[in-house]
């Protein structure tokens, strides 16, 4: 077992857990109507920042568990010519995300937690994968978010053990949260191997942490 795996109290991670079970309940509990709502509300915002208006490589996700939708987006990046892509669990391997280039004709499968992402036949040719170093900006669903940019995620650490391997001194992607504002916490219990956000859009702020201001 790594440090990593023992960095956090048994009364941390219960923290943890129970936040996620009410930030979960939060969003799940929006109507359709709110949720359209705030999707339209986010995608008017993301249009406004620049890092989005200048991304080529850009990857999103599809909404589940009441997430935020952010596909009201795909016309504008289409009209752009940016590239979308969506995030693949890779198959037989250390639960970190491919990125797969995603378009209408991309064939889909529901993944073994009933998401539909691009089949892994389609993903595993590598021209159609983007490294995480190569994107421009990855919008990341989350569960929580805090002041500070931290994020807590659904709790199997995709995302973090994909970001995990970019280099300090290296191109990264502007790693972007969406959520609905309801998902906003002053502040969250954080684990060491949680990646921070370099901002956060929800359906009524923009949210800069301190230390990139
Ligand atoms: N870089 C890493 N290397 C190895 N294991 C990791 C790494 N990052 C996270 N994990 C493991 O993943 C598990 C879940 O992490 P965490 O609770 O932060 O999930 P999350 O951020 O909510 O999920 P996600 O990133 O999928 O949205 C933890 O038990 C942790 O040990
Ligand atoms: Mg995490």
């Amino acid at each position: 077992m790594t440090q990593q795996l023992q960095a956090l109290s048994t009364q941390q991670l219960q923290d943890r857990r129970a936040l996620r079970k009410m930030l979960r309940q939060r969003r799940r509990a929006l109507s359709p109507k709110q949720q359209k709502n705030a999707s339209n509300r986010l995608t008017q915002r993301l249009r406004q920042l620049p890092d989005i208006q200048r991304a080529r490589h850009l990857a999103l996700y599809l909404p589940n568990d009441g997430e935020i939708d952010p596909t009201a987006l795909l016309p504008w990046l289409t009209s752009r010519n940016a590239r979308v892509y969506l995030p693949v669990l890779r198959p037989l391997a250390d639960n970190s995300l491919w990125f797969v280039n995603y378009h209408p004709q991309t064939p889909m499968v529901a993944n073994r937690f009933g998401i539909s992402e691009p089949s892994t036949r389609h993903a595993a040719h590598p021209s159609r994968r983007r490294p995480a170093w190569a994107l421009d900006v990855i919008l990341l669903p989350l569960v929580g978010f805090d002041e500070n940019g931290e994020r807590l995620g659904m709790g199997g650490g995709f995302y973090d053990r994909t970001l995990a391997r970019l280099k300090d001194n290296g191109s990264r992607p502007r790693l972007i949260g969406i959520a609905h504002d309801c998902q906003g916490v002053e502040r969250l219990p954080t684990a060491p191997w949680d990646i921070p956000l370099d901002a956060i859009v929800s359906d009524s702020r923009l949210v800069i942490p301190e230390h990139h201001r």
